[in-house]
């Protein structure tokens, strides 16, 4: 029985850069740049189907970037290469990222027919002038449009992603925002990322600048306390410090990376994870187009064992459930309480931190103040 591994394929392309947005995509790329990219992207999947021959695919992500901004036609081209070079399994979930401008009826069709079975769609918040101060190209009203579309094309596994603490929002506009989205039909999971003001963004600018400022650290938490609240009385659980999922419709791609799994990364900036060893793609698009699969996976990162387990914590924490002390002892041979006690105790003392039989997890408070967590296993 072969194992079963993830993939992960970057498009990154977008119609405009969003103020805060640090990922690598391009805004300015025309059409014959992103042809030489889909066609890099190909040779770099051809490259590699020896490899991707041992395993079973059982996931699948085309990510961004907006992958919806380019033709469905190179989509679709992608993909033809992957199930000819690999083993998809019949059940695979193969997600797309959306963006509302761009999700077309007829996009969405082509996806529907390559097999696509879930749709994830960037909203953020339902107040134009909140999108508007975040430099986000689609209005409210088009994902209104986006997601009718969504539905027409028969999809049934939708997830939309909201910011919390943006420029402009507060509490009440927060939750109707929330309010919005529950009144959604067949949606069944929800990733609310809290913002990052990255250095040399342009959002970054702004606020340094006075043009724009952010709710305070106790307002974002309140947003945040009262997100938990509305959406558990909906049937979304929280499983991840930033996502909630109606019960199965977890993000089976995104726990093979909290569950520390393997998953191959196409296109550049793209990381994998294999064999203990992570691996990331040149982030430069040029490179990328120019050397093909010769410049893929070149910044190679080999794990030691304790970076291994470390890591193993971090990522398990991140999760509802925690870390599960079985698979830890497991996987690494070694009890986690007799590898981690010194900063076990600390957090447990402090109140972040709690333990049952099977897990240790992340207490309320310790969701709010994680990264100080995180700072004790790094
Ligand atoms: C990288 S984007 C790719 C998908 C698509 N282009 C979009 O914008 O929705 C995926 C999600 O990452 C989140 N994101 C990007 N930059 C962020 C930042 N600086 N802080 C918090 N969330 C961010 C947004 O919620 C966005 O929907
Ligand atoms: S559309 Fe998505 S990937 Fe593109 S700039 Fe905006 S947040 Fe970044």
């Amino acid at each position: 029985m072969r194992d079963k591994i993830g993939i992960y394929i970057h498009i990154p392309f977008c119609e405009s850069k969003c103020f805060y947005c640090d990922f690598c995509s391009s805004s300015s790329s025309n059409e014959s740049t992103v042809q030489a990219y889909i066609e890099s992207l190909i040779e770099e999947i051809l490259s590699q189907s020896e490899m991707l021959s041992e395993y079973n695919i059982d996931t699948i992500y085309i990510g961004g970037g907006t992958p919806s901004f380019i033709d469905a036609k190179y989509i679709k081209d992608v993909m033809q290469v992957l199930f000819a070079s690999s083993s998809v399994l019949e059940d695979a979930e193969i997600t797309i990222e959306v963006n509302p401008e761009s999700c077309t009826l007829e996009k969405l069709k082509t996806y529907k027919e390559i097999g696509i079975n879930r749709i994830s769609v960037g909203l953020q918040t339902i107040h134009d002038n909140i999108l508007q101060n975040i430099g986000r190209k689609a209005k409210f009203n088009d994902f209104k449009i986006a997601y009718d579309n969504i539905l027409k094309a028969g999809f049934e596994n939708i997830s939309v992603d909201l910011m919390c603490g943006l420029p402009g929002d507060n509490k009440q506009t927060f939750n109707e925002t929330i309010q919005y989205i529950l009144s959604l039909d067949k949606l069944k999971h929800i990733s609310v990322y809290s913002l990052e003001v990255h250095e040399n963004t342009k959002l970054d600018f702004l606020i340094e600048n006075g043009f724009v400022s952010l709710p305070s650290e106790d307002e974002e938490r309140d947003m945040k306390h009262a997100l938990d609240e509305s959406l558990e009385q909906n049937g979304f659980y929280l499983y991840e410090i930033s996502n909630y999922a109606k019960q199965g419709f977890e993000s089976k791609h995104n726990l093979k990376y909290w569950n520390s799994n393997y998953y191959i990364g196409f296109g550049c900036a793209a990381a994998s994870y294999i064999n203990s060893t992570r691996y990331c793609n040149t982030k430069s698009i040029e490179e990328y187009i120019q050397n093909g699969s010769k410049c893929n996976k070149s910044e190679i990162e080999q794990l030691d064992l304790l970076d291994l387990e470390k890591e193993f914590v971090i990522l398990s924490l991140r999760l509802s459930k925690g870390i599960d002390k079985l698979e830890f002892s497991n996987r690494f041979k070694i009890d986690i309480w007799d590898m981690f006690k010194e900063e076990l105790n600390k957090c447990i003392k402090d109140g972040l931190l709690e333990e049952n039989k099977t897990n240790i997890y992340l207490t309320k408070r310790g969701q709010d103040l994680a990264n100080i967590v995180w700072q004790q296993f790094i």
